[in-house]
């Protein structure tokens, strides 16, 4: 499996668990867009449409089991809070999470509160009055991904899997099959490849996954801080046991890196536009990832006789990890192709 972030861990896991022997390249745990994730599980909150939200709503039932599953493996807790409050801030936008809330209401969702207006302080007092108003998802979640990200690791080291920490330089190939993958220490050969990349996907495939910057910022989480997500359509709070996470920046920049006084802007003054009261609460740091991009924001799945390509996640890598190693599981188990291989395949972005 190469990709050390949260899917391709899921993917090992899944693995181990059914007795295979696996190895993970990673290149750097550190740089994996998992671990600066938000963690959010929220096909509705981030509006979700057509197979991204049957996707993702199939993956975020999962959820549950996963996160029992990893905890158990690996003898670790992992913070997971329930529900998340999508936000609206004018009429407008009050009109159109409306439309999406029934929407969601008729076949992915039993649970969506509507709070309008001065509602929405029942649900939570801090929150700004110049909001208009918003939809309580129970059903979402929000998941610390670095505890999630230590126990993945835990788990596969305690199944007996093989870390090696050095990324795939080159994919050799003869037509669809993988014959190795070249590393700096030499060649690797296995009967079956898992190809899970993330942003830097491109460098061992032919494929439109672009990096996506993100830039979120760290703070103290107050003593009447939001008891749960609070997600805006330019902000969202993310309460976690030591801290809130305030997010995220959507930047085409490359691999660049940089925290930016720009991205520390945006990210504090929105998050003061939806919760006023954060303005005196320590700041703590800003963090940069990169989310595996694509040009209509869906994954890419591929598959050839000995591999799977599974990339492309974008802001939703989290949510789909569990659907997308069970997908995984099942290719190479059972030799089943699920029809989201032919929903997501990369053949969508070929000019005719
Ligand atoms: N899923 C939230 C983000 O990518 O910023």
């Amino acid at each position: 499996v190469v990709g050390g972030g949260v899917v391709g861990l899921a993917c090992a896991l899944e693995l181990l668990r059914a007795g295979h022997e696996v190895t993970l390249l990673v290149r750097n745990e550190k740089e994996a867009a998992s671990r600066v994730a938000g963690g959010m599980l929220a096909p509705f909150s981030e509006g979700l449409t057509d197979e991204l939200l049957e996707f993702s709503v199939e993956s975020l039932g999962l959820w549950r089991e996963f996160l029992e599953t990893v905890k158990e493996l690996s003898n670790r807790s992992v913070f997971f809070s329930k529900g998340i409050l999508r936000v609206a801030k004018d009429e407008r936008e009050l009109d159109e999470l409306k439309k999406l809330r029934s929407y969601y209401l008729k076949r992915f969702c039993s649970s969506a509160e509507l709070a309008e207006g001065e509602e929405l302080g029942k649900l939570y007092p801090k929150l700004s009055e110049k909001l208009a108003g918003g939809v309580f998802y129970e059903e979402e979640g929000n998941v610390d991904t670095e505890e999630l990200t230590e126990a993945l690791f835990t788990a596969f080291l305690r199944l007996g899997g093989e870390l090696r920490r050095e990324g795939a330089l080159r994919v050799n190939r003869d037509g669809e099959r993988v014959l190795s993958v070249k590393t700096h220490s030499g060649k690797l050969e296995a009967d079956y490849f898992v190809f899970a990349a993330g942003a830097w996907t491109k460098e061992l495939f032919d494929v439109p996954v672009f990096p996506v910057k993100g830039q979120i910022a760290r703070a103290e989480l107050p003593p009447d801080g939001p008891p749960f997500v609070v997600y805006a359509r330019d902000a969202y709070l993310i309460p976690r046991e030591k801290d809130l996470l305030l997010g995220a920046t959507t930047e085409r920049a490359g691999f660049d890196a940089r925290p930016t006084v720009k991205g520390a802007s945006a990210l504090t003054g929105n998050a003061l536009s939806v919760l006023p009261a954060l303005e005196e609460a320590e700041f703590y740091e800003l963090r940069v990832g990169f989310r595996p991009g694509t040009p209509d924001g869906k994954p890419v799945f591929y598959f050839g006789e000995n591999f799977a390509l599974v990339s492309g996640h974008y802001r939703n890598g989290i949510l789909h990890a569990p659907l997308t190693a069970r997908l995984v599981f099942l290719l190479i188990e059972r030799r089943e192709v699920s029809p989201y291989f032919q929903k997501f395949s990369p053949y969508r972005f070929r000019r005719t």
